[in-house]
């Protein structure tokens, strides 16, 4: 059995006062790739925010390559509603080690710079993993994996296509050197064409030993990609489904709404 890489213990999130998942317990070892699927809304993009330190944990631990990551013990509760804690509260996570330890969180949404080209966006992408080698060689691999952005080299952000864009974010991802890879819905309104040709990107990211978490609405897709997948239902993991079980999507609709369709 390899080492844990992810580990999260009790998790914990939401946006205060508002809570919108508990009690996540979750292990990824090194050198699998794990999906999580579930109905929107349902806090799928708030647990990976808060895994990657963009919001902070209430409860609960983030244990990544045998460092915890976020302040030990329990978020303060709000006590009054007049006051704003954004403004006093100290961060129980911080990003900036998330990232420097290699796990890397791809945003739902492709939220790029839309008035810099995409030769300015990969050239700033590496700073996130300065001191480390290996980026020159990312950038090997970021150029045969998306030949599109080569003929894109000097278009500004905002005039590229839907998949283009989602493409440029995973190169910054890769950019920033991952030792864990966290994409929320890369194929969020993609066409089937596209979709495929982003599906093969991503398996030759897996098969390049980076380890994914996918989160993405098209069940066929990420059972594709992932070793392990995970139901995600009103805040909770509700089920861990094997590799050699995946089910079909009929299946997976009975397993969360009781009847298939
Ligand atoms: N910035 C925010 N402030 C307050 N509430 C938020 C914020 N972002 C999301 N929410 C709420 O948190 C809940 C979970 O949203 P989240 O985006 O995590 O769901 P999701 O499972 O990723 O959905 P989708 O599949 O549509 O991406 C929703 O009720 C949403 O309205
Ligand atoms: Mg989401």
């Amino acid at each position: 059995m390899t080492a844990p890489l992810l580990e999260l213990r009790g998790l914990s999130g939401g946006y205060p006062p508002v809570s919108v998942f508990r009690g996540i317990d979750l292990t990824i070892y090194e050198n699998e790739s794990v999906g999580l699927f579930g109905p929107n809304g349902h806090g799928k993009t708030t647990l990976l925010k808060t895994i990657a330190g963009v919001i902070d944990p209430w409860e609960g631990d983030i244990v990544f390559a045998g460092n915890r990551l976020n302040a030990a013990g329990r978020m303060a509760a709000r006590t009054s509603r007049h006051l704003n804690y954004d403004l006093f509260r100290k961060r129980r996570i911080k990003a900036a080690t998330v990232v420097e330890q290699g796990l890397i969180y791809v945003m739902q949404g492709n939220l790029l710079f839309p008035e810099l080209t995409v030769e300015e966006v990969l050239d700033i992408a590496p700073r996130a993993a300065r001191g480390r080698s290996g980026i020159k060689d990312m950038h090997r691999r970021v150029d045969m994996l998306f030949p599109r952005l080569r003929e894109r080299w000097h278009s500004k952000i905002r005039y590229l296509s839907g998949g283009e864009r989602q493409m440029l974010s995973i190169a910054v991802g890769l950019l920033a050197l991952p030792r864990l890879l966290v994409l929320d819905e890369p194929t969020l309104g993609l066409s089937p064409k596209l979709r495929i040709e982003l599906g093969e990107a991503i398996g030759k990211i897996r098969d390049s030993e980076v380890p994914l978490i996918i989160v993405d609405q098209n069940l066929e897709f990420l059972t594709s990609l992932v070793d392990r997948m995970y139901l995600f239902d009103h805040g909770s993991i509700t089920r861990e489904i094997a590799g050699d079980a995946m089910p079909s999507h009929d299946e997976v609709m009975a397993m969360m709404f009781g009847k298939a369709g």
